[in-house]
């Protein structure tokens, strides 16, 4: 079997999380990066990742790297690979690029030359070339240039991992699902315990809740990934390692899993959500106001990712809310451990309560901290 090298991208702050996720699915972790982890295995190993990683952005297989300053370079580089074996004329490609601290600076340029190089190579050996499809091609190629160093993968996904499949309608500003299982990793909830989002949204924290806890793979309800349009793509592998997550998938939990919004539309297209994601036996959902939160007894673990200035109304129009948030877990959480996701710390201080613990964490370009409370 042969063993190839992959790279696993994620949000900033959730390198070690995905990499614990690695290590349990039996992967080679060769070493934890800014924005990822790189490992190592067969090819079942990259569906398996691709199909079970809940924190994952992508998985990247690196072709080649190389230094790279000048437009030649990157041409040759690019150029050099037998690409043969991945693309035929056939085939549609489209390139993403990701630049930083190097003398290349514009993306839309290398993301340029670098289809050149591939389409004149084909192109060279064979007469014809394959043509650019940006929203839907059959090889996604992505370009890592740092420092002048090159990286050049295939993108084993595709559209990206956090397009679970299930999330379909959509409520005001919600959480990649990437990103709530990462909150829900960095809480170390079990599933062993109940779990409640009193400002659930969409669904998005108690859906990927449910997932984990059953041990259904997050990529269950998805159409298609990246790598099912690979030439070397083995239909029989999928269907063992697709066939091995629906046995593994439990139907009950024994803990229950509650989500709350004081919107009905929320809570309706939570409930839309949870059917696709094949949990809405798994999870409660009903309309409801913060301030009338009774949660299960304790021990319980509470998350939530309340409304923050940037994105929902204004900041200063939140701090009533968020001395509630605070009030009702002082008064009514008692034994439970809370956390919060906060976009704004003048709104976290408004919580009135002191955070055990602060995580930093990137919802999108925004940075974010998880808040731990202890409510004894
Ligand atoms: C940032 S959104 C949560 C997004 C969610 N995590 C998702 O992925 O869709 C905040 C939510 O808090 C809800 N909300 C605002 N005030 C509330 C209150 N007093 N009680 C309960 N929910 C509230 C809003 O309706 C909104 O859905």
């Amino acid at each position: 079997m042969t063993e190839t090298s992959f790279f696993a991208t994620t949000a900033r702050g959730v390198e070690e999380v995905l990499a614990g996720e690695l290590r349990a699915l039996g992967m080679n972790v060769a070493a934890v990066e800014t924005g990822g982890v790189r490992f190592s295995g067969d090819q079942a190993a990259c569906y398996r990742a691709n199909l079970w990683l809940r924190t994952a952005s992508r998985i990247l297989m690196p072709l080649t790297e190389f230094t790279c300053e000048t437009p030649q370079e990157l041409y040759d580089g690019v150029r050099g690979i037998p690409w043969g074996g991945y693309l035929t004329p056939d085939m549609t490609l489209a390139v993403d690029c990701n630049l930083r601290d190097s003398k290349l600076t514009h993306s839309g340029f290398v993301a340029l030359k670098t289809k050149d190089a591939i389409v004149d190579e084909i192109r060279d050996r064979c007469g014809r070339r394959p043509s650019v499809d940006t929203s839907d091609p059959d090889l996604r190629i992505n370009v890592h240039l740092a420092r002048n160093r090159c990286t050049l993968s295939l993108d084993a996904s595709g559209a990206p991992l956090d397009r679970r499949g299930y999330r379909l309608a959509r409520t005001e500003a919600p959480l990649r699902e990437t990103l709530a299982a990462a909150l829900i990793e960095l809480t170390g909830w079990d599933g062993s315990i109940p779990l409640v989002d009193p400002m659930c949204g969409s669904g998005t924290i108690p859906i990927e809740a449910a997932l984990k806890a059953s041990q259904r793979a997050p990529g269950l309800a998805r159409q298609s990934f990246g790598f099912q349009r690979w030439l070397d793509f083995d239909p029989h592998l999928w269907q063992r390692v697709i066939g091995e997550a629906q046995e593994r998938a439990l139907d009950s939990l024994p803990v229950p899993i509650l989500g709350y919004d004081a919107s009905a539309r929320a809570i309706e297209t939570a409930r839309q959500n949870c059917h696709r994601a094949g949990a809405e036996k798994l999870v409660a959902l009903a309309k409801g106001d913060i301030r009338d939160l009774v949660p299960p007894p304790p021990p319980g673990i509470l998350l939530m990712n309340p409304p923050y200035g940037q994105r929902l109304g204004d900041e200063e129009a939140l701090k009533p809310l968020y001395r509630e948030i605070g009030d009702v877990m002082k008064q009514r959480c008692k034994g439970y451990t809370a956390y919060l996701l906060a976009g704004s710390s003048d709104l976290a201080k408004c919580v009135g309560l002191k955070a055990s613990r602060r995580i930093v964490l990137f919802n999108g370009p925004i940075e974010c901290r998880l808040l731990k409370y202890e409510l004894y």
